[in-house]
């Protein structure tokens, strides 16, 4: 069994992040692509809404290179950069309206005309699942819209889709810092409907390499321990943990171009299952029961 190659991730590449420059992102995207990486995970409010045009400016600069990847773009939540947002609280609205208007949006912004996959960022308990069903199937065939995916929805919330529309992925928060969503029952309701699961913050932000941070400090020993048994790195152990679990490809957050070959090789093999469950116990504490 071999695992699958990871997505890139932007939300860290502009405002909420790097700073990279438009040049400096098309260099980052060609990189990837030689990595084996054609994978590009986007959304509106990355970087208070300035991160799709970034990377629209990188894709300007370079004809050709927005062609070979394919994009996942979230939409679904409102920030308080949003002149709609009146009360000044952020919230997740998953209604037609709503999403027309940030699906426009988004092509906008990064100069677009279609997406491989449209996302629904977060889940609202307001959503009219047949409603939205309708409406991603108008834009599917409309040529605007490839696939359809969920983000942080759990079990029943991706189950609300059953009949309507397939679901072909679905982002979650997945790492040795946070592992909820293996044990609630959201992995394996992605993984039954036949989507695949995408793993966001699989260094937990970073904060899991850091000894400073209680779970850092917690990981680093044991992360040590195998970086020698494997040849990784503690970075690459994280992120093989979490792509070693079954149609799981996790989305990488960095924004270092040396770090991308590190990341695409990292996923490209499963770690034993002994391995595996030593790092989760290192991770939970405790051993499993
Ligand atoms: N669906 C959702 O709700 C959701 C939520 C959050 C994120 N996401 C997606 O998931 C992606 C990844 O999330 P994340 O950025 O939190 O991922 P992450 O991989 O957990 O964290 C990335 C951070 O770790 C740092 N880092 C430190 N050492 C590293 C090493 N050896 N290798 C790689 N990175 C290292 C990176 O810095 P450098 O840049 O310096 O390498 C970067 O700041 C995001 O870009 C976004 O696309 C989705």
């Amino acid at each position: 069994m071999s695992t699958s190659a990871p997505l890139l991730g932007s939300m860290r590449f502009g405002d909420w992040g790097a700073r990279l420059s438009p040049a400096a992102v098309a260099g980052l995207l060609d990189a990837a692509l030689d990595a084996g990486i054609d994978t590009l995970d986007l959304a509106d409010i990355y970087g208070g809404h300035t991160t799709n045009a970034l990377v629209g400016a990188a894709f300007a600069l370079r004809p050709g290179l927005r062609a070979r990847f394919g994009l996942v773009a979230k939409i679904g939540i409102v920030t308080l950069a949003n002149p709609v947002n009146v009360r000044q609280v952020p919230f997740y609205d998953l209604s037609v309206e709503h999403l027309t208007r940030a699906l426009d949006e988004t092509f906008r912004t990064l100069g677009v005309n279609h997406v491989e996959t449209l996302m629904l960022h977060r889940f609202d308990p307001r959503i009219d699942a047949a409603a939205v069903a309708d409406w991603v199937r108008g834009e599917q065939a409309r040529g605007r819209v490839g696939a359809f995916g969920v983000s942080n929805f759990g079990p029943e919330g991706i189950a609300l889709f059953d009949g309507l529309l397939p679901v072909a992925s679905h982002q979650i928060e997945l790492s040795l810092g946070h592992w909820a969503t293996l044990e609630d029952g959201t992995h394996a309701a992605t993984t039954r409907r036949g989507a695949e699961v995408q793993a966001w913050s699989p260094l937990g932000g970073g904060d899991l390499l850091d000894p400073a941070t209680p779970r850092g400090a917690r990981l680093a020993p044991v992360l040590q321990s195998m970086a020698g048994e494997f040849g990784l790195d503690p970075a690459a152990l994280l992120l093989r943990w979490a792509a070693s679990l079954p149609r799981t490809r996790v989305v990488l957050g960095t924004s270092r171009i040396d770090r991308l070959h590190a990341g695409v090789e990292a996923c490209a093999t499963p770690l034993p299952r002994d391995a595996w469950y030593a790092l989760w116990e290192a991770a939970r504490g405790h051993p499993v029961p």
